[in-house]
């Protein structure tokens, strides 16, 4: 995602606010797309105005860099990245399509199952303490994996403690979820699944390989 004259901006969400009912309601979507995203958005680009990293550099540039930045930069830049992924990584329960037979078998291959593979993203979600992300990532070796980062850090930043390409990605910040679940994290990440969009992570899943 390139800058335009005026710095990044936050972009639109792919569905209208209440399309993730009763997964996600509208409330949490339009607090969290149109407050939290958007202060992510423009606090990265005051850091940038004030000379913390390069005005030209891509969003990705960013975040690959993220260690070599201030903080308002790792922070902010992961935050933009994170939430326009996540956006993209769910969609309406009746369009969420289905897992392609390679990242399926996959899934089964490392995993066993589908339904342990959730099982253990969703530990990685409850396991992430204060606020963070669960990951599902093709690691360095092109197998997948499950990773948790904190704060807005994700597995494309040079400070990760485990590197990839993220498939799918879910938000533990509790501006995620409390509306809907209050403090019942593990609740949100079970229902989270209704809206996960297979036929998007299936895509990134075949992109990864190709990579
Ligand atoms: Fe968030």
């Amino acid at each position: 995602m390139a800058q335009t004259e005026g710095g990044f901006t936050l972009p639109d969400l792919p569905y209208a606010m209440d399309a993730l009912e009763p997964a996600i309601g509208a409330d949490t979507m339009e607090l969290h797309h149109g407050r939290h995203h958007q202060s992510y958005v423009d606090n990265l680009n005051t850091a940038i105005s004030e000379g913390a990293a390069p005005a030209e550099a891509s969003l990705e540039e960013l975040v690959a860099a993220a260690g070599t930045y201030p903080d308002a930069v790792r922070n902010n830049a992961g935050g933009h990245w994170n939430h326009s992924f996540f956006w993209e990584t769910m969609a309406p329960t009746d369009d969420t399509g289905e897992m392609s037979e390679a990242l399926s078998g996959a899934i089964d291959a490392v995993f066993g199952s589908e339904d342990d593979f959730k099982a253990a993203f969703e530990e990685a979600g409850a396991g992430q303490f204060g606020s963070g992300w669960a990951w599902l990532i093709v690691n360095e070796q092109n197998e997948l994996e499950i990773t948790s980062t904190p704060n807005q850090d994700n597995p494309l930043m040079d400070v990760a403690e485990v590197s990839g390409t993220p498939l799918l990605g879910n938000d533990v910040w509790e501006h995620a979820y409390y509306l809907t679940y209050n403090n019942r994290r593990a609740e949100y990440l079970e229902t989270w699944w209704d809206v996960v969009d297979w036929d998007r992570v299936s895509e990134r899943y075949d992109a990864a390989l190709a990579e």
